[in-house]
């Protein structure tokens, strides 16, 4: 939810910490600051507003320079997004500065407990506990300190760390939240997420939970809790400085939009053979397929809505039933879940709190956890039985797009894998998905290819305040995605219905300032949909029909505008609607003059409750 970075080196570390904060304001971007060590002192810049606030001051100022420094973007939890509030925060004693990703659960009572020994605080923030937790134990050991201050800490904490008494050292500390260092000759960093690091190496190290960094320029030592030595493993990243870019296009969104055929051909087409799937890292024999009672899907957000068309075709191709459930509501309603359950969790993240936790739920309760995660070697991969990773790239603009399609896509193989074990599918039904999948790239292509088509359309809609979305089946679970990417960027109030449910209470919202989508791609559903689609109308709402070739002209009457998209195997079909659906919020935010990539209140990686 906040964006760490810390550089220490023979260099300045000013313009990295800038330029990687740059990269984690997804992250969280209410305020930024910055602390460095420098002639004996800790200097700290720091200010309400996007980073371009603390780049302006700084612009000019050559004397704001060091070799070791911390940066904070911050999506605010505990205290108003204002200049205090702002992350690093300083001891009292003037010494230790850091700054916090995460929520520090017991800061009350270390707050009454340090002020009723003198110390004051200046800020409304959990974080600032941490400091001054600092600052009343430490004796000249800022290592020891450390150690002994987060014993002391119940929560979700990364932290950079630095001491003026200790210029040669900057400290890591991770506990349920992410942290990375990178490491390069004679300079080495921390940052929140690989983005941040991409411009100045490729190789990382993820830390591990409950996991210290000591750091200087030459190189990094890690220790557990307990202050004992562990072993450190380096990672070589792949992605391209590239990938971290918008290079030709306004928004990351629109170029993530655009990546998607890259990125599903990326996923999908590595785990084709012929006309078979492999899938090497799932070693889940019959015995235990034909065993298991249940699959729960459990995610968050946009994952959860493709868990939510993933649980149509599983239990089509596997017939066993699937459960899905957002990870906050599963982690608290004591799930029925056993040796015989198959957790699936999908995060692009892999670090997405309540999904971790739905994890950990699921191993304590016996369960075996596969993942279907983008970013490699996160918590939630590390922490599953098997990781399927999306290899969609970074993504950046909070509102995903390309990581959605690439976990949906892996659902689908996924589902085929299980489905063929268990002899549930037959081989043409089998063959004729793969075909479908390994045709996506090329037909979302095709799709892209009209994207001025629905600029046109939304152009006509950017200024309504009321947006429904209808469907039935998986067209229903597609709607919820377009629903929550139009709520998501641009401010439209929105909501996605199944169609059949309309005349059962919500129909009574309908009138003439109602723009209803109504998505309609399957033959049994048709005359039903359209039959929901002329109610509406006849109350007054506008209707924007999304459908395939096949039925463009038989629906084309009853629309106002009509989308359509390239017909393929009926059950692959969400990975083609929900294209435009994106394009539509896109372009409406974008008339509406909404920051698309960062819009209000959100923050990527939710690491918080
Ligand atoms: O990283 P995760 O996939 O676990 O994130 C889950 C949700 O927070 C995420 O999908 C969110 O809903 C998106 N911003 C929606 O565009």
């Amino acid at each position: 939810m906040c964006g760490i970075v810390g550089c220490i080196g023979k260099g300045n570390a000013v313009p990295f910490l800038i330029q990687g904060l740059e990269k984690l304001e997804y992250r969280g971007y209410d305020s930024s600051g910055i602390a460095i060590y420098s002639n004996g002192k800790i200097r700290v810049v720091k200010k309400q507003g996007h980073l371009k606030v603390i780049k302006e001051i700084l612009k000019d100022n050559n004397d704001f320079c060091a070799g070791l420094g911390i940066g904070h973007t911050r999506w605010a939890t505990h205290g108003n997004p204002t200049d205090i509030n702002a992350h690093p925060h300083v001891s009292a004693c003037g010494k230790i500065a850091l700054v916090h990703n995460g929520i520090i659960e017991n800061y009350i009572e270390l707050k009454e407990e340090l002020m009723k020994k003198g110390f004051l605080f200046k800020s409304d923030t959990d974080t600032e506990v941490i400091v001054q937790l600092m600052s009343s134990l430490y004796e000249g050991d800022i290592f020891q300190t450390v150690k002994n201050s987060i014993k002391k800490l119940q929560g979700s904490f990364a932290l950079g760390i630095i001491c003026a008494d200790n210029p040669d050292t900057l400290i890591a500390v991770k506990k349920d939240s992410p942290l990375i260092i990178g490491t390069s000759e004679n300079e080495n960093y921390i940052a929140s997420d690989i983005p941040a690091l991409l411009s100045k190496t490729d190789t990382i190290c993820r830390l591990q939970e409950k996991q210290i960094a000591l750091i200087n320029s030459e190189g990094f030592k890690l220790y557990d809790f307990e202050g004992n030595l562990s072993e450190k493993k380096l990672t070589v990243i792949n992605w391209s400085i590239d990938a971290a870019e918008k290079n030709q296009y306004e928004h990351f969104m629109l170029k993530e939009i655009m990546e998607q055929p890259r990125a599903i051909k990326d996923t999908v087409y590595p785990r084709i053979e012929g006309k078979s799937l492999k899938l090497d890292n799932l070693n889940l024999s019959k015995e235990y397929l034909e065993n298991l009672n249940k699959i729960c899907i459990v995610a968050c957000g946009s994952a959860y809505h493709v868990g939510c068309i993933a649980k149509y075709f599983m239990e089509l191709l596997i017939r066993k039933p699937v459960e899905i459930d957002l990870a906050s509501e599963f982690r608290y309603r004591s799930p029925i879940v056993d040796e015989n359950t198959l957790v699936i969790i999908i995060s692009q993240s892999g670090e997405t709190a309540d999904s971790l936790a739905a994890l950990r739920e699921s191993k304590r309760l016996g369960a075996r956890v596969i993942s279907i995660v983008n970013v490699v070697g996160s918590s939630i991969a590390s922490e599953s039985d098997y990781v399927l990773y999306t290899h969609a790239g970074p993504e950046i603009a909070v509102a995903t797009t390309k990581a959605y399609s690439t976990q949906l896509a892996l659902m689908y193989i996924l589902a085929l894998h299980i489905g063929k074990a268990l002899n549930k599918i037959s081989d043409e039904k089998y063959e004729s998905i793969i075909e479908a999948l390994k045709n996506l790239p090329e037909n979302i292509e095709k799709i892209l290819e009209g994207k001025e088509e629905i600029m046109s359309i939304a152009k006509n809609y950017y200024y309504y305040e009321k947006v429904f979305f209808i469907g039935r089946n998986v067209d229903y679970a597609v709607c919820m995605e377009g629903s929550l990417k139009l709520k998501e960027i641009s401010y439209i109030h929105s909501e996605a219905y199944a169609a059949g449910e309309l005349k059962h209470g919500t129909i009574s919202l309908i009138d003439k300032n109602t723009l209803v989508i109504a998505i309609a791609t399957q033959e049994k559903l048709m005359d039903k949909m359209i039959s929901n689609v002329r109610e509406v109308k006849a109350r007054g709402a506008k209707i924007l029909f999304l459908t395939t070739e096949k039925y463009y002209e038989k629906l084309k009457p009853i629309s106002d505008h009509i989308v359509s998209i390239p017909q393929t195997y009926e059950t692959v079909l969400p990975s083609l609607s929900v294209i435009p659906m994106q394009l539509m919020s896109y372009y409406t935010a974008k008339f509406r003059g909404c920051d698309i990539d960062k819009p209000r209140n959100l923050a990527k990686s939710v690491t918080v409750e």
